[in-house]
């Protein structure tokens, strides 16, 4: 059976490339090597990206390799991102895994990198006790691409409910962070900064029906609010760096947490999760945390290690759907919009 045993995982769709191995299911090694390069750009240099990825897929691979102690004879099976993604950085993983499975004689198969974030909860390594998610359960998969809602069925049975129309949460992060002149990644330094802060600056909310959410209209408020400030002020920024990040965190989250709620009055489940980089936001998680509370739910965020992009939830949602019966698929080829 394929799905026993060793499986490598691969992630190459962004700027992060990351090698796991997991064994009948279970995390044994979760590496990654991430790409300074683009932090002077203010963003990821897709051309900077892949080529990056073509650096480090190989030592990164060997890496989780002598970590889960195995050689690369002993693998039953590789599954990659395919998509979505950025192409150029899809093509290096795609290309390596299927190459590596094909000189292996072993299947190979793609992963959708959002199934991945979505079913990150159930990357687990063999001595961990975290509670996992029960089925139905409602996912908000927050990242640097993506923001969507997903009711969650089945390990492959999942229905998106609603997804951010345009710039994703951690764009709103990252873009308003480059507003205050500080460096890519910025969302980390907004919940830094924001810690010794009080969110006493208002911006405009988006009024986005059903469970669609927007956050270009909020950067754009924030944008014009500290062009007026900086006309009668030159140091606005500075003098009130802590106060404007407690801000836009606090905007964000409440955009957030407030169509989680309306989420929850449209589906029946006792579980509600959080992935995705920005579930690595505290003030997101503590939000969260607390509409658990109150609505009596269970609540599952991942450590971080697979919030971010990783290997370890491509892994894992390789292993459910080779165990479902999905079968390996040599021709399948790295896809930058991947359908759902
Ligand atoms: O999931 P991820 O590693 O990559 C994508 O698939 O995009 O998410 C990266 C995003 C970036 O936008 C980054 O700024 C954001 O996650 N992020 C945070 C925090 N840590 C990471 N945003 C806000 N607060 C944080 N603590
Ligand atoms: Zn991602």
């Amino acid at each position: 059976m394929i799905q026993n045993g060793y499986i490598l995982a691969i992630e190459s769709s962004c700027d992060d490339t990351g090698a796991a191995v997991l064994y009948n299911g279970k995390i044994l090694a979760n590496k990654f090597a991430t790409q300074a390069v683009h932090a002077q750009y203010g963003g990821v240099v897709p051309e900077l990206a892949s080529r990056a990825h073509q650096r480090n897929i190989v030592p990164v691979v060997d890496i989780a390799l002598k970590e889960a102690g195995i050689s690369a004879q002993d693998l039953s099976a590789i599954v990659y991102t395919q998509g979505p993604g950025l192409m150029g950085s899809l093509l290096v993983g795609a290309s390596f895994g299927k190459s590596m499975a094909l000189s292996l004689g072993i299947p190979s198969l793609g992963v959708n990198h959002m199934r991945g974030h979505i079913l990150s909860h159930f990357a687990q390594r063999p001595e961990d006790t975290l509670a996992l998610p029960s089925f139905p359960y409602l996912s908000l998969i927050v990242s640097g691409g993506h923001t969507l809602f997903v009711l969650v069925k089945g390990y492959s049975d999942m229905t998106i409910l609603g997804r951010s129309l345009d710039d994703a949460a951690g764009e709103a992060f990252d873009k308003s962070a480059k507003m205050l002149g500080l460096p890519y990644p910025g969302g980390p330094l907004i919940d830094k900064h924001a810690k010794a802060g009080q969110a006493v600056f208002t911006f405009n909310k988006p009024r986005v029906a059903n469970l669609d959410m927007s956050f270009s209209g909020l950067k754009t408020s924030i944008l014009n609010f500290l062009k007026k400030e900086i006309v009668s002020d030159p140091n606005f920024i500075t003098e009130n760096l802590e106060d404007i990040c407690a801000s836009i965190q606090t905007s964000i989250v409440e955009i957030l947490i407030e169509k989680t709620k309306t989420a929850l009055e449209q589906t029946e489940v006792q579980d509600i999760a959080l992935a995705g980089g920005v579930a690595a936001n505290s003030a997101l998680r503590q939000a969260f945390l607390t509409l658990a509370q109150e609505k009596c739910l269970s609540c599952h965020i991942p450590p971080f290690e697979y919030c971010t992009d990783n290997a370890a939830m491509i892994g894992i949602a390789g292993y459910f759907a080779l165990k479902e019966g999905i079968s390996p698929d040599v021709d399948s080829l790295a896809h930058p919009n991947l359908p759902f």
